[in-house]
């Protein structure tokens, strides 16, 4: 082989290298030219033919084309590959004026602030926390707590069933009868957690948080229930807030009262969330029925009692001055940040 014909390789190489329009198409033209079974390799074979005297120049010259080879491609391959970052980087299209993505630090939901805070002012008269399951056995939701079976009382409070015997809980009363049967008197409770009914407007939700107080002990009177309440009411809403107590009925409670705070919206004057009355009812309350004593196997009159129990969400929404009770569920951030 001769010498021009290894400058043919060369020059051939070269042009080739130059025109690649890419790094793809320039590692194939190495391959071409100084692959296993490229042009220069196969020129390298030749050598063996050649007379002993011309064998030391054509190695060297080979070597020197293949080492000007490998140099251009290196410099070549660095120049498309630049140039393909480049491209791809301006073709990404990176909006630099996007705000960084960042986690926002969340904070407790306005109604377990408010159940809490309603725990620290119950902890300091020495009351404790209770619980009880969300599904109930009707024996605790109705039975014991003096709501016989097909009794017009059940109508107060449409249920939810899961099956013959359990119930969603109404409200959390059954918590008083769990604590009766199973810890001895004197007794200073508070439990709260959801509670269910079929009934859905803006003041009422399916599925809506309670809090209920029992208080056992010997000598336990109506004044003592205002006094607890009233306490209450003041240390959760600040002394500006107006609040009164109606009679009514709670088939666990004689006498029975309920208990109303004036409306935060309308100051009194009447609006669509107090019906017009200018007073929220918050909840009920009374002196424990013997019978329910009778039903947990707790000693009367040795032993007597008050209980109430109160609407978180109702709470929430006179201290907030909140006009709409569906917000709470919602979970609209935007909502939600306002505690
Ligand atoms: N459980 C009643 C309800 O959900 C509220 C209530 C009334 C609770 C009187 C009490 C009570 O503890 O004494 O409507």
């Amino acid at each position: 082989m001769s010498n021009t014909k290894l400058n043919d390789i060369k020059e051939s190489a070269l042009k080739d290298f130059q025109k690649a329009a890419n790094s793809t198409e320039l590692y194939n033209f190495k391959v071409q030219y100084l692959g296993k079974s490229g042009a220069l390799t196969e020129a390298m074979k030749l050598m063996a033919s050649l007379p002993k005297e011309e064998k030391p120049l054509f190695g060297k010259l080979v070597n020197e084309v293949k080492a000007e080879l490998e140099t251009v491609y290196a410099e070549a391959e660095s120049n498309l590959k630049n140039k393909e970052i480049e491209s791809q980087m301006l073709s990404e299209k990176i909006d630099l004026t996007l705000s960084a993505s960042t986690t926002e630090r969340g904070h407790e939901h306005p109604i377990y602030k408010v159940t809490h805070e309603i725990f620290s002012i119950m902890a300091r008269l020495g009351y404790a926390l209770r619980t009880g399951p969300m599904i109930e056995k009707d024996y605790y939701n109705f039975e014991a707590l003096n709501i016989p079976k097909n009794h017009p009382a059940r109508d107060m409070q449409d249920t939810f069933f899961v099956d013959e015997t359990h119930v969603l809980r109404t409200h959390t009363s059954p918590i008083q009868i769990h604590s009766l049967e199973n810890e001895k008197p004197p007794l200073r409770i508070i439990g709260t957690g959801p509670v269910f009914r079929c009934d859905s407007d803006i003041s009422h939700l399916p599925n809506f948080h309670q809090i209920e107080g029992m208080c056992v002990d010997e000598k336990v009177s109506m004044a003592d229930l205002k006094g607890t309440i009233s306490f209450f009411v003041r240390e959760f809403f600040g002394p500006g807030l107006k609040t009164r107590f109606r009679p009514s009925f709670f088939p666990f409670t004689e006498p029975s009262a309920e208990v109303d705070c004036s409306c935060p919206i309308c100051k009194g004057s009447g609006c669509s969330l107090c019906k017009q009355s200018g007073w929220i009812e918050i909840g009920g309350c009374g002196l424990i029925n013997p019978k329910v004593f009778e039903f947990a196997k707790v000693e009367y009159p040795k032993w007597q009692g008050f209980a109430f129990g109160f609407g978180v969400e109702r709470m929430a929404i006179i201290k907030y001055g909140v006009d709409d009770i569906r917000h709470f569920p919602k979970n609209d951030v935007r909502f939600l940040k306002q505690f």
